[in-house]
C-alpha cells in the first residue's frame, strides 16, 4: 500500500523567491509531519483556474500572496471572520467534508511576533499604522482585539484611512488621518504597513509622532534595516524590528490550521536570517 502525503502549496506571481516552501517544510519536519510543498507561479488572470484545479486533484491546502489574496477571497466558499473583515485570503484549507475555507493569518502572525517574540505589549497602548491599503485591513482586527487604547491610521489619501477606520469602529477606538494632521503626540508602537519601500521611500511621518519610549515594526523585511527603520533609527528610536517574524508567524498559524499542531517560530525564523 502507497501511503498519500497531503500535498500543499503557494501561489503568486512572481513566486521564485517566496520562503513559505522553506518555512513549511522546517514546521513539517520540527513536528514530525509528513507533506508536500510547493511554490506555484500563477498567470495573472488564472487564479481561480489554479486553485480549482489543485483543490480537484486533492491538494489539502494552499497560501496566497501577491497579487492573488483578494481573488483567493472570492474562490473560499467559507470565510473565517478575520477573512471577512480582512477582505482578503492568504491561506485556504479543506475542510473535512470537502468545503474550501478561507482564512487570513497575517494579523495573527503580526501579533504574534510583535506581543510574544518581540515582547512589546499592544494592551492599552497608542498605535500607529501606516497605510490604509490592503496590508493594514489584513492586520486591524487581530490588533484591535490586544486592546489598545487607540489605533491611528495615516495614510497620504486621507479618505481612504478615514473610510477603513470606519469599517472597525466597532472593534475600537480607531480614527484615520493624513500625514499632516496627525496627533504630535509620540506614540508606543509604529507599524508600517505601506509599499513605500518598494520604490525606496519613507511615509512621510512627522517627528512628533516619534518619543523615548516607541517602537517601530516595519511589515516589510531586508537582510539590512529597510529605508522606514533607517529613518526611525535616524529619530532615535532604539526598539526596531522587520516583518520576517510576521511571515514565519503568519505561516505558522496556517500550519497549525492545516495540521492541528503548533510548530516554534523561532527556530525557523534564526534559520531563515
Ligand atoms: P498593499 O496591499 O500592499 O497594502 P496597496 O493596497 O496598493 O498595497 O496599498 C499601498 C499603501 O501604501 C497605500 O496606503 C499607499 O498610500 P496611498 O493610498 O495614499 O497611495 C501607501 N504608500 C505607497 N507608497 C507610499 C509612500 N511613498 N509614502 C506613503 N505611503 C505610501
Amino acid at each position: 500500500m502507497t501511503e498519500t502525503i497531503d500535498r500543499y502549496c503557494v501561489f503568486g506571481n512572481p513566486i521564485e523567491h517566496s520562503k513559505s516552501p522553506e518555512i513549511h517544510r522546517a514546521f513539517a519536519q520540527q513536528t514530525d509531519q509528513h507533506l508536500e510543498y510547493t511554490r506555484e507561479l500563477v498567470e495573472l488572470d488564472a487564479f481561480m483556474s489554479a486553485a480549482e484545479n489543485f483543490f480537484a486533484a486533492g491538494g489539502a491546502g494552499a497560501n496566497v500572496t501577491v497579487p492573488f489574496k483578494q481573488e483567493a477571497f472570492q474562490f473560499a466558499k467559507l470565510l473565517t471572520e478575520r477573512a471577512q473583515l480582512a477582505g482578503a485570503v492568504n491561506t485556504l484549507a479543506r475542510l473535512e467534508d470537502g468545503e474550501i475555507i478561507g482564512d487570513n493569518t497575517d494579523g495573527a502572525g503580526l501579533v504574534h511576533d510583535i506581543v510574544q517574540r518581540l515582547n512589546w505589549p499592544m494592551e492599552n497602548k497608542k498605535i500607529l499604522l501606516l497605510g490604509a491599503g490592503g496590508a493594514v485591513r489584513g492586520v486591524l482586527l487581530p490588533i484591535l482585539q490586544q486592546s489598545p487604547a487607540s489605533i491611528a491610521i495615516a495614510n497620504r489619501t486621507r479618505s481612504k484611512a478615514e473610510e477603513l477606520a470606519k469599517q472597525f469602529t466597532s472593534f475600537g477606538k480607531v480614527d484615520g488621518y493624513s500625514y499632516n494632521n496627525l496627533p504630535s503626540e509620540p506614540f508606543d508602537l509604529i507599524i508600517n504597513g505601506t509599499s513605500a519601500s518598494i520604490a525606496g521611500e519613507v511615509p512621510p511621518v512627522h517627528f512628533g509622532c516619534f518619543g523615548e519610549h516607541t517602537a517601530v515594526y516595519d511589515m516589510m523585511y531586508a537582510d539590512d534595516l529597510t529605508p522606514f527603520l533607517e529613518f526611525a533609527r535616524d529619530m532615535g528610536v532604539q526598539q526596531l524590528s522587520d516583518g520576517l517574524g510576521m511571515l514565519v508567524g503568519q505561516a505558522a498559524e496556517s500550519f497549525r490550521l492545516w495540521r492541528g499542531v503548533e510548530p516554534a517560530v523561532i527556530p525557523v525564523l534564526e534559520k531563515l536570517r
